[in-house]
């Protein structure tokens, strides 16, 4: 399963789709994830909404977004040289000397200014992409102002651990989906891959509302505290899935974590705990939805979140595939 999973993961995070521009990604999950549910809709946002029938008049929603942090054209000069504003949390420390890819599979590579760059720091302002067109009439015939452009994808394979772009959160959209495949529940599944949550969890702000579930567990990339010199907080790879009780987006309620914390005890599932000081999840706006809605969040402990080289361990998705399985097949569930 592990290998299976594996590359799974590789073939997500190769897939085009920035935040806006999800389309491609979400015909790609959907063919995945299509055997094992009922009903699949996509909604104005771009939602991939896919249901599994239950019994018990209970309705489960489980989430992770599909979309992906990138670079939109705002100028193209007369030399050919595109500038760039970011989608997303974009960091300039690792942005220039990136190769960059549209949607279109136009190639590009990202460097700065010679001149106004003194301290070697340059900012995105200072950015440009070159795609090696010398002319404003030939960029033209390849970009145009608007495109989205990503972080060219490339798997690095280190065995039970992975690296490399988008593994935020196309690692949790691939979980899902293997989670689905052996779904046994009494509950109606709603496994919804969301939209637009690097730029202030907009997708699942819909979602939630056209959903309107009893309970919900969001799934995301989450940070490591296991690198040298890093902050002290209780993240470590290859310790198991997350039960999060906190971020900038939700504190999660005492009856929802105490819930987790029974499910993974009596199913033997290696889990650690969670607090992301820096950023927020889909589960906030999930959280916050109608009149309120039970809700948790597991996450993969992630190295290098919003590089290109995000780095993750295959051990913690199974036990994630197995745990949200397990919370979702939970005949009990908190608050409703
Ligand atoms: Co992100
Ligand atoms: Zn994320």
């Amino acid at each position: 399963m592990s290998n299976e999973l594996k590359e799974l993961i590789r073939e997500i995070t190769e897939v085009y789709g920035p935040t806006g521009r999800e389309e491609r990604i979400a015909d790609f999950i959907e063919k995945r994830i299509s055997p094992y549910v009922d009903e699949i809709r996509r909604d104005a946002m771009g939602n991939l909404i896919c249901t599994k029938k239950g019994t018990s008049g209970k309705r489960v929603m489980l989430s992770a977004h599909m979309d992906q942090i990138g670079l939109i054209v705002t100028d193209i000069d007369e030399k050919g040289f595109l500038r760039f504003a970011p989608v997303g949390g974009i960091n300039p420390a690792i942005t220039a000397c990136r190769e960059v890819v549209f949607e279109n599979g136009v190639r590009g590579v990202t460097y700065y200014e010679q001149k106004t760059v003194t301290d070697g720091k340059p900012t995105l302002a200072q950015m440009f992409i070159d795609i090696g067109c010398d002319s404003r009439e030939k960029a033209e015939g390849h970009v145009s102002i608007g495109d989205i452009c990503t972080y060219a994808p490339h798997f690095v394979d280190m065995g039970n651990r992975v690296a490399c772009g988008a593994l935020d959160d196309r690692i949790c959209c691939a979980i899902l989906i293997e989670a689905m495949k052996d779904m046994k529940s009494p509950h109606e599944i709603c496994v919804c891959f969301t939209t637009q949550e690097e730029v202030g969890l907009r997708g699942a702000t819909a979602a939630a509302y056209s959903i309107a579930p009893d309970f919900s567990i969001n799934m995301d990339v989450t940070m490591s505290a296991d690198t040298p010199e890093c902050m002290p907080l209780p993240m470590k790879m290859g310790e198991g899935a997350t039960i999060k009780y906190m971020d900038r987006s939700a504190v999660f309620t005492k009856p929802v974590i105490d819930f987790m914390r029974k499910v993974a005890n009596d199913n033997g599932i290696k889990t650690q705990n969670e607090i992301l000081k820096a950023g927020g999840t889909d589960s906030g706006a999930i959280q916050s939805a109608r009149g309120g809605v039970a809700s948790g969040c597991v996450s993969i402990v992630t190295r290098y979140i919003h590089s290109p080289v995000e780095m993750a361990d295959l051990d913690d998705c199974a036990e994630a595939v197995r745990f949200v399985r397990a919370l979702a097949e939970s005949e009990e569930l908190p608050l409703s």
